[in-house]
């Protein structure tokens, strides 16, 4: 057997233990050496319930380390103050980075990053978790082989309600004391000031799934036309905080984009909206059928996914009840080896993406997909949004500058 990749990982949070730290430690193809964060209680508190030998509360001399092969940055970055700087440490050191959405802001610096990694022989991969869930990943194979013959028109919907009840803080973090000293944004109550927060933080995945559906039909977006909305003004901005405070930040949104061969791609993204986690229906319709992929856990049975399919071509004699949407039966080989069927979505389609980067790094080959490229994609489309909510008017892509 090769030699297992060692891993360090930066972030010992919520979704580091969630998702990350169960990813790396089922997989047999490497060994999760040291687990670091500032906090060190919190390192501590991760290594033990994961049996983790290492921890550390310096990430600057983590990924220094020489005995190191891959860094996952999984810390909390609301204004651009950590993955960016982490991740480009990471690739100057050599090592091949999984990073939390977004790696940077501005696409620019993702493709920049993304460069710099290919040039060292470095893998990247981005947290766009979705992507590898069986259903999806099954849905793009399907495409591949032709199921629904041309894709031409996606839908894409994330909505939960995460942020629906004004007492939940807009800042997640768990703080001990009021934090004076953070700059605050979302703060201007202007319409046009409206800060960018579903459009990218909930938003990227889906979009990172209509962009592979029609990437597979060889066609790419031409231009866009996108509306923020702020439904709920008030909200309480941190866990400390006894009061509601005004938020001017994009809790709704919607776009729709014509593609350059003519087709249409739709999205909206929302945490203000009744639904399950993890919230996404992702839709793909072709000239000879379609495939609807949902994301959203059933409270009633758990099961936290489902492909339907359609056979969309219909004989002069068919009647109507032939057009019906049937589940597939999604192959097992689509898990990770280290699933475990009680998993909750996130456990689950995370060891799935963990194990997808190993193999892709493993294999010394070309494949890397998620990788920053796509996520600097997804990211442009994100900005080319916000500028035609700004300007209002449609953005044609690709953006200048
Ligand atoms: N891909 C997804 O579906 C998905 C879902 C949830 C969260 N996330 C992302 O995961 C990231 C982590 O989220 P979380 O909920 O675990 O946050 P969190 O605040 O619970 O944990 C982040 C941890 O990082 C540590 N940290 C921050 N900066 C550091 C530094 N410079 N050095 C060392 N440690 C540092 C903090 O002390 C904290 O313990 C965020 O970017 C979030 O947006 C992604």
């Amino acid at each position: 057997m090769a030699k297992k990749l060692r891993v360090g990982i930066i972030g010992a949070g919520r979704w580091s233990k969630r998702a990350h730290i169960p990813g790396w430690v089922r997989s047999d193809l490497c060994d999760l050496v040291v687990v670091c964060d500032q906090d060190e209680e919190l390192a501590r508190e991760a290594a033990e319930i994961f049996g983790v030998a290492e921890i550390s509360a310096d990430a600057e001399a983590t990924i220094r380390r020489d005995d190191l092969d891959v860094i996952d940055v999984c810390t909390r970055d609301e204004h651009g103050e950590s993955h960016e700087p982490l991740t480009a440490l990471a690739i100057e050191y050599g090592k091949h980075v999984l990073v939390e959405k977004p790696v940077a802001a501005d696409f620019h610096r993702v493709k920049e990053l993304s460069e710099i990694a290919k040039s060292k022989g470095l893998k990247t991969k981005v947290g766009l978790t979705f992507r590898y869930a069986p259903a999806i990943q099954y849905m793009f194979d399907l495409v591949r082989a032709g199921k629904i013959g041309t894709p031409w028109l996606y839908n894409g919907y994330e909505q939960n309600s995460q942020w629906l009840n004004p007492w939940y803080p807009q800042d997640k973090r768990l703080f001990k004391e009021y934090p004076a000293e953070l700059p605050w944004v979302g703060t201007d109550p202007d319409p046009k000031a409206i800060e960018v927060a579903s459009l990218e933080g909930y938003g990227a995945p889906t979009i990172d799934i209509g962009l592979e559906l029609i990437g597979i039909g060889g066609d790419d977006i031409e231009k866009l036309v996108c509306q923020m909305a702020n439904l709920l003004h008030e909200r309480r901005r941190y866990n400390v905080d006894d009061h509601l405070s005004t938020i001017n930040w994009d809790d709704a949104d919607m776009w729709i984009a014509r593609t350059r061969k003519g087709n249409l791609f739709s999205m909206q993204s929302s945490f203000v909206t009744v639904g399950n986690y993890p919230g996404i229906t992702a839709w793909i319709y072709g000239d000879r059928g379609a495939l609807k992929a949902t994301l959203i856990t059933d409270p009633e049975t758990g099961a936290i996914q489902k492909l339907e399919y359609a056979d969309g071509w219909i004989t002069e004699d068919a009647d109507a009840a032939a057009v019906k949407y049937r589940e597939l039966e999604i192959p097992d080989r689509y898990w990770n080896p280290g699933h475990q069927p009680d998993d909750e979505w996130d456990t689950a389609f995370y060891g799935c993406l963990i194990q997808n980067f190993l193999e892709e790094i493993a294999s010394g080959g070309e494949k890397n997909e998620g990788n920053f490229e796509q996520s600097a994609r997804v990211q442009e489309l994100i900005n080319a949004a916000e500028l035609s909510h700004r300007e209002e008017r449609w953005v044609y892509l690709p953006l200048k500058g």
